[in-house]
Parts: structure tokens; C-alpha cells; sequence
């Protein structure tokens, strides 16, 4: 038998003890597949003495990760710290040392991927990331290498569980958005700091990584166009659902031909879509390609166990051949990664769903659809609450395909109107095939 593979671990937090538990539950298992042992030889943590969900006895524990990545009986470093600093300079050192690298960290590759690669590929190193992208489902590994044959047109998915759980108990159980944060910061799904979750921070990172082995480009996580959800509130929840919807936070990647389209939004599904249907910390990511049409990959995206999932899918592609026949990170080979144009937030073209509170009087709705009508918006579907007691009306619409600066340009317009009272809620529509 080959001799042990020695991983070095930097991170004991969630997905890092989950590293450890699969690797001693699933030991003989994975030598069988492998036809060597996996064995951690050392693990970094700031806090030594935390109490931690799995055995560590065999193992030694540094405060120091630099001291892992230089250790001698370290051949490859797994890295569960997450952060861009000072998860970069150990993940060189460790290239720079000729030892593989295994990640989870999808800000490191999205912000700063492209020289980390092009430093990996010069020193013939490979760099994994399985478990950067929605968790335990092996999406990349999907799309790297089972999509390999197809143009991918595009993407679209539930990248990030904590606002899914978030946005299906609000809809389910009517709970405010702070509470529901709260419940999945202590279910360990959240991020270190869950505004990466909420404002689509964390999401844009994923959709980053997996658009540039998509469509061949570098990775541009500074041109995804990246809303949160914090804004959503129950009324639009309920009201999108009497018009058939029902309201996710989703990426979406799309090949128009010209430019990609790459954003991170809350958006309205048509209530029998799939990705309609993916409820609590799930993520599902429908991918596109010319020969196979639409693909599905669902599972769960967050979570100690799930993400050691993928990391351990990783770490035994190093461990059967030590990582010689691993694709290129980004699918393409050297040289052929070309940059996209990127479409502006502006000329994107999708259907709206607008809330407008206004004043029970005759012709309201008359003056309202006039305007749109006047920018080529049609309404493709209203609800209307009865108003009661001399209240406000609401109205809830969805558009017709449109351009973003049409919609705005219109809404500037329709706010002039005296009877509309607040703010116009505007959320992007999607439906198959726009
Ligand atoms: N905070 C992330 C999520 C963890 O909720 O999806 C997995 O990347």
C-alpha cells in the first residue's frame, strides 16, 4: 500500500470538525477508495481549549497555521479558516511549497482566485474548492466535468442556505428577519458575520466562482450585481404568493450572446418552478447547457458534515493520484480563459413585480397602467386588497419583460402621482426561459 497521505488542517470551527468526524467514520472506507490512508496530522486553532464536537487526540494542535503549512509531516493543506487574511499568504506558502490545497474558502477564490491559480498552475500544484460552492453538493465537480461537453447558457440557483432558511420560515411562520437570523446563526449555517449571508455578499462569491467555469472567464466577483434581503418583508411574501409566486434570493448567470449577466437578487419564481419549491437551508443550482438543457443539483449548502462532504471529495482526488489528473481549476486550459463583457444593471431585462399603496379613488389604476404603457410596460398580472374603513389601497403587479432604466424611468414617473402614497416596492420576476 502507497504510503499515508498527511493532511494539515487550518480551521477547527464548523467544517472543520466536521473534517475530522468523516475522517475517523469513514476511515477503511476511504483507504478503500483511495488504496492509502488519509490521516490528520495536524489541525491549527486560535482557541485551543475550546471544546470541540469531535476527537482530536491524534492530533496535534498548533495556534499558528503557518506552522501546519510548513509542517514536514503535512503533504497537503486543507484550509477552513475563511476570510481573505491571512487565508491568501497560507495558501502561497503552502503552493510555494509544492503541497496541494484544499479550500472552502469561496472569498479567497472569488476576490483573489485568478493569481492564486495562475501561482498554482506555475508551480504545478493543484488547488480544490469543492466545497467553496453550496456546500455538500458537488456542483463544481458537476459543471467541470460532467458539463464538460455542453456551452453552458446558464445558471441560476439557491446559493445560499442561511437566506433561505431565513426567507421560507418568514413565508411559512410569519417570523420577523432578525429572529430568524438569530436561529441561523446558532444552527452554525450563518457566516462569522451573517451580513455576508444577508446581503448577498456570500452568494455573489459562489455565483463568481461558478460563472468563470461556466462561460471560461476569470473570475469577477466585482461585476456581480448584488442586492440582499434584508428589504423583504411579509406583505410582499403573501402578496407574491396570490399571484402564483413565490419570493428566493437567488444568483443567476446568464449567456446572452454578446455579454454575461451576473447577479445576486430576491426574486419572484412562479410557484412550480423547482427552485420555487427549495425551502429551509437547501440550495439547489439549475444549470443550463446546449446539449443536455436544463440540469438539476440539490442538497444541503451549509453545515459542518455537508461541507466536509466536498472537502473530503477533494482531498481523496489528491489522495488517488495526488491531484496529476485534476482539471483545471476553472475548466479551461491555460490561456484559454478570456474575459466577458458584463452586462450594467441597467440594460438586464427581466419582468418586475411593483407594490404600490395608494388612495381608494376612481381612476387610479387607469393612471397607473397609462404611464407603464407609455414606457411599453404591459401588466402581465394585478392583485388588488379591497380597501376597507377609508383606507389605502394595494396593488400588486407583475411586468412585462422590460430594461431596468424602462421600469426606474417609469417609476419615476408613477411616484409623481398624487394618489401614491410611500414607497413602490419593485422585486425582479423570473420565469423559465427569460
Ligand atoms: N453561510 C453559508 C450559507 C454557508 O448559509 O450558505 C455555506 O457557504
Amino acid at each position: 500500500m502507497a504510503e499515508p497521505l498527511r493532511l494539515g488542517l487550518l480551521g477547527l470551527g464548523t467544517v472543520g470538525q466536521g473534517v475530522v468526524r468523516l475522517a475517523q467514520r469513514n476511515a477503511a472506507l476511504i483507504t478503500e477508495r483511495t488504496g492509502r490512508r488519509v490521516v490528520i496530522t495536524a489541525a491549527s486553532a486560535r482557541d485551543t481549549s475550546r471544546q470541540r464536537d469531535c476527537d482530536l487526540s491524534d492530533i496535534r494542535i498548533e495556534t499558528d497555521p503557518m506552522a501546519v503549512v510548513r509542517a514536514d509531516d503535512v503533504d497537503v493543506v486543507v484550509e477552513l479558516i475563511g476570510g481573505l487574511d491571512p487565508a491568501e499568504a497560507l495558501l502561497q506558502a503552502a503552493i510555494d511549497a509544492g503541497k496541494p490545497v484544499v479550500t472552502a474558502n469561496k472569498a479567497l477564490i472569488a476576490e483573489r482566485g485568478n493569481a492564486l491559480f495562475e501561482r498554482a498552475a506555475a508551480a504545478g500544484v493543484p488547488v480544490a474548492f469543492e466545497a467553496a460552492v453550496a456546500g455538500g453538493i458537488p456542483v463544481i465537480k458537476a459543471l467541470r466535468e460532467g458539463l464538460a461537453g455542453n456551452r453552458i447558457d446558464g445558471l441560476s440557483g439557491i446559493i445560499n442556505g442561511t437566506g433561505n432558511y431565513i426567507l421560507t420560515r418568514m413565508a411559512d411562520e410569519g417570523v420577523a428577519f432578525d429572529e430568524v437570523l438569530a436561529d441561523a446563526q446558532r444552527l452554525g449555517y450563518a457566516e462569522a458575520d451573517p451580513s455576508f449571508d444577508v446581503d448577498g455578499i456570500d452568494a455573489a462569491h459562489k455565483l463568481a466562482i461558478l460563472a468563470a467555469i461556466a462561460f471560461g472567464m476569470p473570475l469577477s466577483f466585482d461585476a456581480v450585481t448584488c442586492e440582499g434581503i434584508r428589504g423583504i418583508v411579509t406583505k410582499d411574501i403573501d402578496l407574491a404568493r396570490q399571484l402564483g409566486y413565490r419570493i428566493k434570493h437567488l444568483g443567476i448567470a446568464k449567456w446572452r450572446g454578446d455579454a454575461v449577466e451576473l447577479r445576486v437578487q430576491p426574486t419572484l419564481l412562479p410557484e412550480t418552478e423547482l427552485l420555487a419549491k427549495v425551502d429551509g437551508v437547501l440550495n439547489t443550482v439549475v444549470i443550463s447547457g446546449d446539449a443536455v438543457g436544463d440540469t438539476g443539483y440539490f442538497g444541503p449548502g451549509a453545515g459542518g458534515d455537508a461541507t466536509a462532504s466536498a472537502v473530503w471529495a477533494d482531498i481523496i482526488d489528491i489522495a488517488r493520484d495526488g491531484g496529476r489528473s485534476r482539471v483545471p481549476a476553472l475548466s479551461s486550459g491555460d490561456g484559454a480563459i478570456r474575459p466577458m463583457p458584463v452586462r450594467s444593471l441597467a440594460e438586464t431585462r427581466s419582468s418586475h413585480y411593483l407594490r404600490l399603496q395608494v388612495a381608494d379613488e376612481t381612476g387610479v389604476l387607469r393612471a397607473i397602467t397609462s404611464i407603464l404603457a407609455d414606457h411599453a410596460i404591459s401588466v402581465e398580472a394585478i392583485y388588488q386588497r379591497e380597501p376597507r374603513g377609508g383606507k389605502d389601497a394595494v396593488i400588486a403587479m407583475i411586468t412585462s419583460v422590460v430594461s431596468e432604466s424602462q421600469v426606474i424611468e417609469a417609476l419615476d414617473a408613477i411616484k409623481q402621482l398624487g394618489f401614491v402614497h410611500g414607497e413602490v416596492t419593485r422585486l425582479r420576476v423570473e420565469h423559465p426561459g427569460d
